[in-house]
């Protein structure tokens, strides 16, 4: 897909699909208005037929519009006409972009970004039009050997009115066109099964990244060097599978300045069965989608590197798979982690947390600025916030303020729980230091109260993705979503420029 930018008059673009709004109640968006002036009220005509009443997620194709020139005409319904939220603008776009993939238009011009949305700027719509469109174009047929028809559009054009805009807009587009090439990359890599993506596999995609940009270096600690570190909790996991355990570590320099590194950190079970604790088989499906916090780290590295961002990033990714068996780990084990503190377990299920422990404090070694981990963590996420937001906790409320404004600028939005001191008497062990669980109540706050023990000595700050980073888990929909790439990637924009 090519993006770009046009200044021409949408009433000379005849032959290209021209992608323009109606409200409710008939009323027409700037563009929409134009091409109805220039074609007679033809277009209020179809309009009026009733054929669309102006509800947001509605689109009309129009083809060869009344005895005009216009051959292509892609209505779509805005809602109330006035200010839209950020969201609505997205749905807008999405629906759109699905429509058209199904016609035979190459060409296409966007002339949506005219329309309101609340408190934003035009580039950023011009940005959510590139990141929306490739979300809607988005598919994964790698393994079907009947493939879809590839969808003739080429080029998605957007239409901005003014030629001073359109520099702000540049930026907007190459931010756009990254956001949206390492969303798709980290979508492709969570949607690969667990019997090709495996922690070796994982390990490889790192290292074919560094290859890629001159400015990503990486290291993979094996099993034997986990073991020389001490790394109790996270070998503890691994122990189970066939599959050898690696802790991936990436290294973004984008300025030859000596920073603190802002830190990554990536759940990477590349399965979860549950291991002794087996999971129900309903609720094992899904469960390759447990190394989402992985793929989003190296995609959001791979953003950085693409827009050569001046700062400094280390993505550290522990990743394992959780197997039953008999060399597995049991309920009621002790691990020593890496920091001496020890961990009893009750859950073999409660795994994420465990190598997320031992990462964590591998970090210490980087001197972070700030350390941020992004995890499938806990289902009681689900249940608190549904798909719509991620749980984000930290123990820093600047760091906190930061991620949660980075996720509203980019519509990828978190939603801050507690971590307060009160949760911790959850997950006390007669036995051991703590536990690995801490009951039904306030399953994600307790998981990051386990984290905070491993987290003391930085700013630190946990996003929990098990309801955004795929949607429909257990369903015959289920697709990974590359969530929370363009929330990262907005922060790290956010950092380089200050
Ligand atoms: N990977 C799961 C969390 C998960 C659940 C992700 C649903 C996506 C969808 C995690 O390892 C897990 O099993 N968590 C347990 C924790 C419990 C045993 C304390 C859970 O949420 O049930
Ligand atoms: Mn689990
Ligand atoms: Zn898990």
């Amino acid at each position: 897909m090519k993006f770009s930018l046009n200044t021409t008059n949408p009433l000379k673009q005849h032959k290209a699909c021209l992608i323009v709004g109606v409200f409710e109640e008939g009323k027409l968006s700037p563009t929409a208005q134009m091409i109805d002036t220039a074609s007679h009220k033809a277009l209020s005509k179809v309009i009026k037929r009733g054929a669309i009443t102006g509800k947001i997620g509605q689109v009309l194709p129009v083809y060869h519009l009344g005895d005009s020139s216009f051959e292509h005409i892609l209505v779509v319904g805005c809602g109330k006409k006035g200010s839209l939220s950020p969201m609505a603008f997205r749905k807008i776009i999405i629906g759109a972009i699905k429509s058209l993939g199904t016609s035979d238009a190459t060409l296409a011009i966007c002339c949506l970004a005219e329309l309101e949305v609340s408190k934003k700027s035009l580039s950023w719509k011009a940005q959510q039009i590139i990141e929306a469109t490739s979300d809607a174009l988005y598919r994964f047929d790698l393994f079907k050997t009947q493939k879809e028809p590839a969808t003739a559009l080429k080029e998605l054009s957007i239409h901005v009115s003014e030629a001073k805009q359109l520099k702000a807009c540049e930026l907007a587009l190459k931010q756009g066109q990254a956001i949206a090439e390492s969303v798709s990359f980290t979508k492709n890599l969570a949607n690969l099964p667990s019997n090709i993506c495996t922690p070796t596999f994982l390990a490889t995609q790192a290292k074919d990244l560094a290859k890629k940009y001159r400015s990503v270096s990486v290291k993979v600690l094996e099993e034997s060097e986990m073991k020389k570190l001490g790394m109790g909790a996270l070998l503890g996991v691994s122990q189970g599978s066939a599959e050898p355990p690696k802790l991936i570590c990436l290294e973004y320099k984008g300025s030859s300045k000596k920073q603190a590194p802002i830190a990554l950190v990536g759940k990477g079970v590349t399965f979860d069965t549950g291991g002794n604790s087996l999971k129900s088989p309903d609720s094992m499906v899904g469960m390759k989608y447990d190394m989402c916090g992985a793929a989003t780290v190296i995609g959001t590295i791979k953003a950085a590197a693409e827009l050569k961002l001046p700062i400094h990033i280390v993505g550290v990714i522990p990743t394992v798979e959780n197997m039953p068996g008999g060399t597995a780990y049991k309920p009621e084990d002790i691990l020593t982690s890496m920091s001496g503190q020890t961990i009893e377990v009750i859950s073999t299920d409660a795994e994420g947390r465990l190598i997320l422990s031992d990462a964590l404090t591998y970090c210490e070694r980087y001197k972070p600025d700030v350390v941020i981990d992004i995890a499938t963590l806990t289902g009681a996420v689900v249940i608190a916030l549904g798909f719509h937001a991620t749980g984000l906790i930290s123990n820093d409320e600047t760091l906190a303020k930061h991620l949660l404004e980075a996720g509203q600028e980019s519509n990828d939005r978190a939603w801050q729980l507690p971590l307060w001191d009160e949760y911790q008497e959850q997950i006390k062990s007669p036995f051991a230091d703590m536990a690995n669980t801490g009951g039904r109540s306030a399953g994600t706050i307790t998981a990051a109260c386990f984290l905070s023990r491993f987290t003391k000595k930085f700013k630190w700050a946990h996003l929990d993705v098990a309801g955004t980073a795929a949607m429909m888990m257990g369903t015959s929909e289920r697709m990974a979503t590359g969530r929370p790439v363009p929330l990262l990637v907005q922060y790290l924009i956010d950092r380089a420029s200050k």
